[in-house]
């Protein structure tokens, strides 16, 4: 009879847990999406949902969302914002080989790789990713 109890209890406190980890997971969402809409025009938001579906930028995506957003959703210790054209703007001037030694390597406060187990092609994916959520040319 404990026995059984015991286990309806623990159900009850993870179905409780579980919950509450969905509804942190709505918030954060939500929380998000507000970000990038506030940041981005019609138009670059537009864009961004194209490339979000588009398969090669998938890898880079899955690591921003994981790892780079947690500084570059809004813009953490002066971090450039995700879809931030102006945040953005004077980093691209720089070109793509240095922002991807930056981001591996590190750079003032933007720690190497985003502090975490990155491969070089995994960090330039997200790099990618995140120059695909802005509206200039930045294959130069
Ligand atoms: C702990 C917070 C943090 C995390 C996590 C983080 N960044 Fe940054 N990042 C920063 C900050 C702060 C800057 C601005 C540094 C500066 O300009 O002094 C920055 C700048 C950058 C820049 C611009 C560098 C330049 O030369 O202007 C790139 C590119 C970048 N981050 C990529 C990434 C990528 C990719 C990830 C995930 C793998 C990531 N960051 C994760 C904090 C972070």
């Amino acid at each position: 009879m404990a026995d059984s109890n015991n286990s309806k209890f623990i159900l009850g406190s993870l179905a409780v847990i579980v919950s509450l980890l969905l509804l942190t997971q709505v918030i954060l969402y939500n929380a998000w999406s507000l970000g990038e809409n506030m940041l981005s025009d019609p138009h670059s938001s537009e864009q961004s949902r194209q490339l979000i579906v588009s398969e090669d930028i998938k890898p880079g995506e899955k690591i921003v969302q994981s790892v780079c957003k947690r500084c570059h959703a809004f813009g953490m210790m002066r971090a450039p914002k995700l879809g931030s054209e102006r945040d953005w703007a004077p980093r691209i001037e720089k070109g793509k080989a240095v922002l991807y030694d930056h981001a591996l390597n590190g750079f003032n406060r933007m720690p190497a790789r985003g502090d975490r187990d990155l491969s070089d092609e995994e960090v330039k994916a997200a790099v990618d990713y995140m120059l695909s959520l802005l509206d200039f040319d930045t294959n130069k």
